[in-house]
């Protein structure tokens, strides 16, 4: 084994330790209803990116998740399809938690607000007073303090395969009703393409550890269906690994 490998099995093992001794407990959702209600544990986190030397986007993806280069390889897909491009004035995420996609975005554009709605307090502090974001009061199911066809971006990564079905179409109606016409609504759904007989077997085998409602699944077709009925055409699709399988990257653009 090489030296840089080692050190990974041994960030890795340590990781899995501490999140381990500090459990799922420590960050818990105050606002969910029905998903996965936790989310991973604040401080040991930021602790353990600091000693590992790392971001804690980075760390997460490295570390914790095991995917290294993960959410860097989302954003370039966004970036390659223009999503940044457009003089991005205001972005809106749902479910940022550690802020490993907010980061990256706020690297590709200079937004002059960023809105992020995050049940999980002590995560949507540390985004406020790391990235001088606005966190909008949160009540897991709506966007209603953000008015009307006024975000150039809204997105949601790795959200609705923790929430319910019920949660996640809420929040489609809220996110096509506050994009402004031309803007892009991106966000990820396990849908049948991640489905294969394989990938099940794979949850089934070695996913789950403790939450049976996680991943959710979301048909692809009643995605597109309903936000071509709320005037939203799809413009791309992308997998992204999640956990021991994949997720779906969807990319809308709310008519003009
Ligand atoms: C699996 S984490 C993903 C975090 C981040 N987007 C990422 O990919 O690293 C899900 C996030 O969504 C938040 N969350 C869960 N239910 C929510 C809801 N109903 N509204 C807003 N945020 C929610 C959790 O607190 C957590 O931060």
């Amino acid at each position: 084994m090489g030296a840089a490998s080692s050190t990974t099995s041994v960030l890795k093992s340590g990781a899995r330790q501490l999140l381990g001794r500090f459990g799922f407990d420590i960050v818990r959702s105050t606002n969910n209803r029905g998903g996965v209600d936790d989310f991973i544990p604040f401080e040991a986190t930021l602790r353990a990116a600091q000693s590992a030397g790392l971001s804690v986007g980075d760390y997460i993806d490295e570390v914790v998740n095991g995917t290294p280069g993960a959410t860097r390889a989302t954003i370039d897909e966004l970036r390659a399809l223009g999503v940044f491009s457009a003089g991005l004035r205001t972005v809106l995420e749902i479910g940022p938690g550690s802020g490993r996609y907010l980061e990256k975005t706020l690297k590709e554009a200079s937004p002059e607000r960023y809105e992020i709605y995050e049940t999980a307090a002590p995560w949507a502090t540390y985004l406020v007073d790391t990235f001088g974001v606005v966190a909008q009061p949160t009540t897991g199911r709506s966007l209603a303090p953000t008015p009307d066809d006024s975000v150039d971006l809204v997105q949601a990564h790795k959200v609705f395969s923790g929430v319910t079905f019920l949660s996640s179409s809420r929040y489609f109606f809220e996110m096509a009703r506050v994009t402004r016409p031309g803007g892009r609504i991106v966000f990820d759904v396990m849908t049948e393409t991640c489905l294969d007989p394989a990938s099940v077997r794979a949850w089934v085998t070695k996913g789950g550890a403790g939450h049976d409602s996680y991943p959710a699944a979301m048909p692809r077709s009643t995605c597109v269906d309903l936000f071509a009925s709320l005037g939203c055409s799809l413009e791309a699709g992308f997998l992204v690994p999640m956990g021991i399988a994949s997720t779906e990257v969807l990319v809308f653009r709310k008519d003009a």
